[in-house]
């Protein structure tokens, strides 16, 4: 199978109450691991690379990695995405390189700076058959959320949402709602806004809405990191009961990176630290790829909802 877009995924999704997960991608054994993942469950996938991996991977290699996980897994469709897109310029090289989404990140713009350059990104995009992904409001860190008028200031604006898709004819939509990214989301209770969601949905009828910054922050993963010498004191994510209401509702895709670098993290710390004599690094990169590769199928099963979906 090709490399596919996210437009019939999305309007599956959103038809069977699930959300397809987007994982964040930098090396072989990420991607390795999330495909095996997908497999055994049997569901589509977004592959994105933000432009941080972009530095680190190099986007050719990304691309060829992804190139050659569709090769090897031919039965799972995949979209390969462009995650915090800063701007026109990054798009278009994604878009010119063979990816099939990006996503351009406004959110830190003025509503009509934010919709000006949204435009012009979909406007190429759409002319090359890549969908676009936008982003209104502003993810909250763990101290912002004390209000409602803080609240009010920071998460999306359902009227706003709905005039900024017709403005700018984005395909998707990265709305705040109360996930941040990173370990540390909440300082107290998770929370999150189903009412605003749900006014979103109901001004935007099935359109996929996204949830960034929706790791869990698996404790399993935490724990296992700080008794192997890791110091991760305090983190705190999504919980995935949370994660699977939200994806019944409007959000058809659920961005997961943290979660990833604490599977691995934990697995290659218990390795190097229970193996002192080992110095090839097959033998920690081996347990990783299979810690990514649990780490998703318990993502699909607990919060995606996406399972044999294909
Ligand atoms: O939302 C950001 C993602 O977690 C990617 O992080 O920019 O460090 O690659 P990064
Ligand atoms: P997490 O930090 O919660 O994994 O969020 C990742 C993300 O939103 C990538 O765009
Ligand atoms: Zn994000």
């Amino acid at each position: 199978m090709a490399l596919t877009g996210t437009k019939k995924m999305f309007e599956k999704a959103y038809a069977g109450h699930y959300a397809i997960g987007a994982f964040n991608v930098n090396n072989m054994e990420i991607i390795q691991g999330i495909m095996e993942g997908a497999r055994e469950k049997q569901c589509p996938v977004i592959l994105q690379a933000s432009e941080g991996a972009r530095k680190y991977a190099g986007q050719e290699y990304i691309v060829s990695l992804v190139k050659t996980a569709i090769e090897q897994y031919p039965e799972i469709p995949v979209t390969l995405h462009l995650d915090h897109g800063s701007g026109f310029q990054v798009c278009k090289e994604c878009i010119d390189g063979g990816f099939t989404s990006v996503m351009f990140d406004g959110s830190k713009y003025s509503f009509d700076e934010n919709v000006k350059i949204t435009k012009q990104v979909v406007e190429y995009a759409h002319a090359h058959g890549v969908v676009v992904e936008a982003e209104l409001g502003r993810l909250a860190g763990v101290e912002d959320m004390v209000s409602v008028d803080a609240k009010d200031a920071i998460f999306t604006d359902p009227e706003e949402a709905a005039e900024f898709v017709a403005l700018t004819g984005c395909d998707s939509l990265a709305i705040a709602i109360g996930t941040s990214h990173g370990a540390y989301k909440y300082s107290g209770d998770p929370y999150l806004d189903y009412e605003r969601l749900e006014k979103v949905g109901k001004l935007l009828p099935n359109y996929p809405i996204v949830l960034h910054g929706a790791s869990t922050v698996i404790q399993k993963y935490v724990q296992k990191c700080n008794e192997f010498g890791g110091k991760v004191i305090g983190a705190k994510g999504v919980p995935e009961d949370m994660l699977r209401k939200a994806a019944t509702m409007a959000v058809c895709k659920i961005n997961i990176d943290t979660d990833i670098r604490l599977a691995m993290t934990a697995a290659i710390r218990e390795s190097l630290m229970t193996h002192p004599e080992n110095f090839d690094p097959r033998e920690y990169l081996k347990p990783a790829r299979e810690a990514v590769k649990q780490m998703v199928i318990h993502k699909i099963d607990t919060a995606l909802g996406c399972a044999n979906s294909i």
